[in-house]
């Protein structure tokens, strides 16, 4: 069977403009998660409290999180340290998400650590968050391969997504961070987490869409039971340091499949659109969405 509904976990303002080439203007920034918001969005992640020479296009976020402050949604904010947890707090995040890897080769390239390493860095931050009675979510990157380690075995992600969840996150989501998974695959995945122990109630899916396979592994995930689903608006995005990774499964695309599937979202399509349609005049490029491309072409 299918879920009755699905929690879309928005990302376009934090991993699909972390990768633009070009700075976005704070105010646009605002200005796009007031709107993701109004188009029935109820988890935007906002923007990444990381090392603003690793992540320049989310450096404004001090500036950014503020003028947030009136809007109607989650606003998790990705957090790698203590360092990243002292900005976060100061400012009133009550959602953070740390962010792990598969792979002993993204580790090092995306947090300058071993996985344990950088296991032993989250520790900290996952137990003060909760003490302040913060959500925290952990992600999994290279969950199904990784560009420089090709294919990535399920008993070695299945080892990392216990480790997260035994440090306290609440949640954690699936990265194909290079969107090289097929739905075989992400049933296998679910499958043997599900048999090390973890329920399918604290799993998401975050696929990237590089391959055009984004929508039916989610639809796999769907049919495992997974309810909370990764998307970015317009299909914006990408990871500055995983080459040849794409944007992220597009919010539109998404909401045509669930629409036509009858599963609720509480999204309006036509306003997402629109978000989108805006972002990308800002941006100065039409989005990769298909589902876009067909509704504002009518
Ligand atoms: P490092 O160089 O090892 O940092 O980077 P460090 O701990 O050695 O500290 C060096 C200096 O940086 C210190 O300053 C720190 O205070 C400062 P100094 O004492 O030299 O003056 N510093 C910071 N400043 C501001 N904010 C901070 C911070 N931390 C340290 N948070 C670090 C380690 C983790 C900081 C770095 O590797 C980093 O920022 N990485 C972030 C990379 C990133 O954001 N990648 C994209 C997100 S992941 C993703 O997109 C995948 C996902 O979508 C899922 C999927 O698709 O798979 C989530
Ligand atoms: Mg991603």
């Amino acid at each position: 069977g299918l879920p009755a509904r699905v929690r879309i976990h928005e990302v376009g303002a934090r991993d699909g403009l972390q990768n633009e080439k070009t700075a976005v203007p704070t105010e646009v920034k605002a200005e796009f998660v007031r709107r993701l918001a109004g188009a029935g969005l109820t988890t935007i992640e906002a923007t990444s409290f990381v090392h603003p020479k690793w992540v320049p296009q989310l450096a404004d976020a001090e500036q950014l999180f503020p003028l947030l402050a009136d809007v109607d949604a989650a606003l998790p904010v990705l957090v790698p340290n203590e360092r990243g947890l002292d900005r976060a707090l100061a400012l009133g995040a009550t959602r953070i998400a740390v962010f792990g890897s598969a792979t002993e080769t993204f580790a090092s390239r995306n947090l300058n650590r071993t996985v344990a390493e950088s296991l032993a860095m989250f520790e900290p931050v996952v137990a003060r968050a909760r003490e302040g009675g913060a959500h925290v979510r952990g992600y999994l990157s290279m969950c199904f391969g990784d560009p420089w380690e090709g294919a990535v075995p399920v008993h070695q992600v299945v080892s990392v997504a216990k480790a997260l969840l035994d440090l306290g996150c609440d949640e954690l989501s699936l990265g194909d961070t290079i969107g090289v998974a097929t739905p075989g695959h992400v049933q296998a995945l679910l499958s043997a987490l599900n048999e090390a122990g973890v329920t399918t109630d604290r799993i998401g899916v975050h696929f990237h869409d590089t391959y055009g396979q984004a929508l039916s592994n989610t639809l796999a995930a769907l049919r495992h039971g997974v309810t909370t689903v990764d998307a970015s608006a317009g299909g914006l995005g990408g990871c500055p340091y995983a080459k040849s990774a794409t944007g992220n499964l597009a919010t539109e695309d998404l909401v045509w499949m669930l629409d036509g599937l009858g599963i609720e979202t509480g999204v309006d399509l036509a306003a997402l659109t629109a978000t989108s349609v805006w972002m990308a005049e800002r941006l100065g490029r039409p989005s990769p969405s298909r589902t876009v491309r067909a509704l504002s072409h009518k």
